[in-house]
């Protein structure tokens, strides 16, 4: 059923995510993902809740001997991934100071601190102007909330996009942040509004395709993941 919720029922699983995290992680954790363990803050959204982390994980074409920027990097798992997987250099930028202090824990935890950047920034905000990527991924937090939405906490900015507006600035500006031949992903999925993604989508000029798909059980609903790629209409 959960394929074809209304927008109001998938703010209210959105609800029940964000208050899992609450109750699961009240202290420093640990959990296991991709044959490996790591670190997990409490506020930081967890990879063990849905299956996103490890399919994109899997999923992405790292740029091998390239650079590659995680928008989002949470507890830092596919970053950490991207450099053990080849990168030469990877950034890792969240907008939540304690994702941003989670992903250095594990890039420490797994040797790779000097191939990981960690960035604390609104989307490409604290980026230098001119830095450019051969790959840009964001694990998006795909539920669009109600209007007149107000974050609460950290964690919340994980699992709501307020008016798609981070969506918006990610498809606008992400194009722009490519080194030459270089490839905008976006992690996806069936609780994100996808009518508005299209919308966006269309404005900024892109055309979106399909890299992978998966459908996963989450409690009593499934949930499609979804990989893009966005590319520019020429
Ligand atoms: C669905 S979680 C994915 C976390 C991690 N990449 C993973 O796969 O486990 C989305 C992440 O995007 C971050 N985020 C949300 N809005 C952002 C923004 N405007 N700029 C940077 N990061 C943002 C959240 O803090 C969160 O860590």
């Amino acid at each position: 059923m959960g394929m074809g919720m209304g927008l109001q029922e998938k703010y209210k699983t959105g609800q029940r995510l964000v208050e899992l995290h609450a109750r699961a992680v009240a202290a420093p954790a640990e959990f296991d993902l991709m044959h490996l363990s790591w670190d997990l803050l409490p506020g930081v959204f967890s990879p063990s809740h849905t299956a996103s982390t490890a399919l994109f994980g899997e999923w992405l074409p790292y740029p091998l001997a390239g650079h590659f920027l995680e928008v989002g990097s949470g507890a830092g798992v596919i970053s950490v991934n991207a450099a053990l997987r080849g990168c030469a250099q990877v950034t890792a930028v969240d907008v939540s100071e304690v994702a941003v202090r989670n992903t250095r824990m594990n890039a420490a935890r797994h040797g790779v601190t000097k191939r990981v950047r960690t960035l604390k920034s609104d989307l490409f905000d604290a980026l230098e102007p001119d830095v450019r990527f051969d790959a840009i991924f964001w694990n998006s937090s795909v539920i669009e909330p109600p209007a007149g939405f107000v974050y609460s906490n950290e964690l919340e900015r994980a699992i709501f996009d307020s008016g798609y507006r981070a969506h918006e600035r990610f498809l606008l500006d992400g194009p722009e942040r490519l080194a030459r031949g270089g490839r905008l992903y976006l992690g996806f999925n069936s609780l994100g509004n996808f009518a508005a993604l299209q919308e966006i989508s269309d404005r900024a000029g892109l055309k979106m395709d399909l890299v992978a798909h998966a459908t996963r059980t989450s409690g009593s609903y499934e949930v499609e993941f979804q990989l893009l790629a966005l590319t520019r209409v020429s």
